[in-house]
C-alpha cells in the first residue's frame, strides 16, 4: 500500500451521484468548509482510494481560484487494478479521501481554434475546458470551440443532455452509427488551432497518427488508461542516482521507480501509469526508452518518467527535478 503522499488535503465525500450504470459523481469538500486550491480547467486531482490505491482523476468542473469543493467521475474498471471498484463500492457520503492538490499536464493554451475529441470517460477533463472556453466566450472574447464526444451508446453517456445538440458539439455513438471517421476535421493543419484528445489508448493513437502532419505542439492528448509499467520490451539496466552516486539495479520485473524506492531513493509518484507527470526526474545522460504521455520530445532529452520508462541500454543517470 503506498504512503499517503505528505500535503494531502483530507476531503469529505458530499455528494455521490450515479451517472449512469458504470460513472459515479464525488464531489469533494474541505471538512468545515474552507476553500480549495485552485486549478485550471484539464488537471486532475491525485487520491488515495480506501483500498489504499494511489490514482489520478479529472477534475469535470471549469477551474476556479478558490473552489468551494472538487468534482470528480470514475468509472468502474473491473478489469482494473482495483482503485475505481474501490471508490465505486467503498467509498459513501460523509467518508474523508486524501487528496492531493490538482496538477495540470493537459492545460488549455492560447489559440483561435480548438478541436476537442473525448471517447467515453475521457470526456472528464475536456467538459471542463469546454466549459472554461464557453465561459469566455460568453464574455465577449471567444475562440472557435469545436467537440467530438464518442461514446457506445446513450446508455453509457455522462452528461449527454449537456452536450447533445449543443453549439459546436457532436456526439457519436459507435454502437448506432460504426466508428467515426477523423479524418475531415484533421486533413488540414492549422496552427492557429489545437487539438485535444482524451479516452482510450485506441483513440489516442489514431489521432496521433491522424496529425502527424500537424505542429506537434499543436496537439495534446491524454490517455485514461494509462501506460504499463511492465508492458512492452522490458531490458534490464542502471540508474545512476547522481546525488549519491548509487547504482540501482532494475530488472526485467521491476519498473525504475520501484527500483528506486527499494534502493531508499524517494520519488512522489501518484498515477504510476505515465499520465500524471508526478514523478518526473531529470536525465542526465543515458538513452532512455520514453512510455509516458506526458512529456514534449524536447522535454524528453532532459526529462524522464520514473514510473513507466526505462532505458534503451546500459545506463541512465538521474537526478531529483529541480
Ligand atoms: S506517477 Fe504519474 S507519470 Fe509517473
Amino acid at each position: 500500500m503506498p504512503a499517503e503522499p505528505s500535503g494531502d488535503l483530507h476531503l469529505l465525500v458530499a455528494e455521490r451521484e450515479e451517472l449512469t450504470a458504470d460513472v459515479v459523481r464525488l464531489v469533494l469538500r474541505d471538512p468545515a468548509g474552507a476553500p480549495l486550491p485552485g486549478y485550471r480547467a484539464g488537471a486532475h486531482v491525485s487520491l488515495t482510494t480506501p483500498s489504499g490505491q494511489r490514482r489520478s482523476y479529472s477534475l469535470v468542473e471549469p477551474g476556479a481560484r478558490r473552489p468551494e469543493h472538487y468534482a470528480i467521475c470514475v468509472r468502474r474498471d473491473a478489469g482494473g487494478r482495483g482503485g475505481s471498484v474501490s471508490l465505486h463500492d467503498d467509498v459513501a457520503v460523509g467518508d474523508v479521501l486524501a487528496v492531493g492538490a490538482p496538477a495540470n499536464g493537459f492545460a488549455l493554451r492560447r489559440a483561435g481554434r480548438y478541436l476537442f475529441i473525448a471517447g467515453g470517460i475521457g470526456i472528464t477533463p475536456v467538459r471542463a475546458m469546454v466549459a472554461e472556453l464557453r465561459q469566455r466566450a460568453a464574455a465577449g472574447a471567444g475562440p472557435r470551440v469545436e467537440l467530438l464526444y464518442l461514446t457506445r451508446n446513450r446508455e453509457e453517456t455522462v452528461f449527454l443532455d449537456e452536450f447533445s445538440g449543443a453549439d459546436g458539439s457532436l456526439v457519436h455513438h459507435s454502437a448506432v452509427s460504426g466508428r467515426l471517421d477523423l479524418w475531415p476535421w484533421l486533413a488540414e493543419p492549422d496552427d492557429d488551432a489545437r487539438v485535444y484528445c482524451c479516452g482510450p489508448t485506441a483513440l489516442v493513437e489514431e489521432v496521433l497518427a491522424l496529425t502527424a502532419h500537424w505542429r506537434p505542439s499543436r496537439v495534446h492528448v491524454e490517455d485514461f488508461a494509462g501506460v504499463d509499467p511492465l508492458g512492452g520490451r522490458r531490458t534490464p539496466f542502471t540508474a545512476v542516482w547522481e546525488p549519491t552516486g548509487a547504482r540501482v539495479e532494475v530488472g526485467a520485473d521491476s519498473s525504475l521507480l520501484s527500483a528506486l524506492r527499494r534502493a531508499g531513493v524517494g520519488v512522489e509518484a501518484s498515477c504510476e501509469s505515465g499520465t500524471c507527470g508526478t514523478c518526473r526526474l531529470r536525465l542526465l545522460a543515458g538513452d532512455a526508452d520514453h512510455r509516458d504521455l506526458v512529456l514534449t520530445d524536447e522535454q524528453r532529452r532532459t526529462q524522464v518518467m520514473a514510473c513507466v520508462s526505462r532505458a534503451v541500454s546500459g545506463e541512465l543517470v538521474l537526478a531529483p527535478p529541480r
